[in-house]
């Protein structure tokens, strides 16, 4: 076996280039590795290659890293989950990807969904859930290098991913013990598909460094904080838990506004009293819980279980007796100013 542990992976291909993947390429691409970017939708490609100089291409072999950024909503009702996007992804990169690389799943995904992948491809290639927290209204503050969790579907792969990013795998050794993953790799017997560079480098990595850190393997990484999780469903769930509770905070600050019409209070007056106190934070109710992210992870979050959250299916009837609200008072607001021109 040659010694390759010197040789550095570095190409990355970027997949969905929407309002998360275009930034997520743009971050990757500044950091120094070769980015390629893919989109089923070709402005999404041009915009990709005009505005942020991304290299496009619909050819997905020999890449290292696989970043995966396609919407998981259906394209007919934004507010319901939808994997069969990610799903077609995932064959053509069986199809056509190196073994021993690496695959990310940055978009937001069913529970379970990431197993699912890990099966499809054999373990061919390593897979890992880096769900985001991008925020566009604060890129600044909460864009791409902000701290993520994330979780691997066996210990090789949380390896590889905790080098892509955040450069050491310092954390995955934390989670899982040295031991735990040299021996993931003498059970596998799909390692010996693996890359003959990564199976080498891990082979040699463990065993020459005495339990040190490994040198790394990626040519250099994207320097963001991961908090690392022991199982790959742990990290599916803290995305859609995160949407559902803040669902939840936006539903409750809609029914307290329905509350303080139906018994004659000031909203705002009594949100600003509420405010007052140092564990309190109302939030404003606007036009109703929309987008692509809260109302279809919420779902998620309820479809992972038996036992469906009574507290979510209520937050979810507050927020349609809010919007009926909202419509009927508008149409009634429209009425009034047409009478007052007539
Ligand atoms: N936008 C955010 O603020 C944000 C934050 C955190 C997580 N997310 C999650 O990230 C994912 C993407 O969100 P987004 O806001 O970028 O959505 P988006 O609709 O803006 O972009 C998704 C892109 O994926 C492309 N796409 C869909 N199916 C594809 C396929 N089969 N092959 C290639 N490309 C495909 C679409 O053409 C589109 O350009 C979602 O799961 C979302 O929940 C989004």
């Amino acid at each position: 076996m040659s010694n390759s542990i010197n040789t550095k992976l570095n190409r990355v291909l970027v997949i969905g280039l929407g309002q998360l993947g275009l930034p997520v390429a743009k971050y990757v691409n500044d950091k120094g590795f070769d980015v390629y970017g893919y989109d089923i939708n070709s402005e999404s490609m041009r915009r990709a290659q005009e505005k942020v100089g991304i290299k496009i291409t619909t050819n997905f072999r020999n890449f290292d890293i696989y970043i995966i950024c396609v919407s998981t909503h259906n394209p007919s009702d934004i507010s319901s989950p939808q994997i069969d996007g990610l799903i077609s992804v995932i064959n053509k990169i069986s199809m056509e990807a190196n073994n021993g690389s690496l695959v990310s799943i940055e978009s937001t995904i069913p529970l379970g969904t990431s197993k699912k992948i890990f099966e499809l491809l054999e373990h061919r290639l390593h897979v890992v859930h880096a769900p985001h927290r991008w925020y566009s209204l604060d890129e600044e503050k909460y864009g791409v290098n902000q701290l993520r969790v994330i979780g691997g579907v066996s210990p090789c792969c949380l390896k590889l991913g905790s080098e892509f990013y955040s450069g050491h795998s310092k954390c995955a050794a934390q989670v899982f013990p040295d031991d735990d993953i040299v021996n993931h790799y003498k059970d596998q017997e799909t390692t010996d598909r693996f890359t003959e560079n990564i199976a080498n480098f891990i082979e040699n990595g463990y065993r020459n460094t005495n339990r040190q850190i490994n040198p790394p393997i990626y040519s250099q990484s994207l320097e963001i904080p991961m908090h690392t999780v022991s199982t790959i469903e742990i990290a599916e769930l803290t995305k859609i838990i995160e949407n559902s509770h803040r669902y939840l905070q936006i539903a409750f600050a809609e029914e307290l506004y329905l509350y303080c019409q139906a018994n004659n209070f000031l909203f705002s007056e009594l949100r600003d009293a509420l405010n007052t106190k140092w564990n309190v934070e109302i939030l404003e109710p606007r036009g109703g819980i929309g987008g692509h992210c809260l109302p279809k992870d919420t779902k998620m979050f309820l479809n992972s279980s038996k036992v469906r959250s009574k507290i979510l299916q209520s937050a979810i009837e507050v927020d349609s007796l809010y919007r009926d609200f909202m419509t009927r008072r508008e149409k009634k607001l429209i009425t009034s100013v047409e009478n007052l021109t007539n």
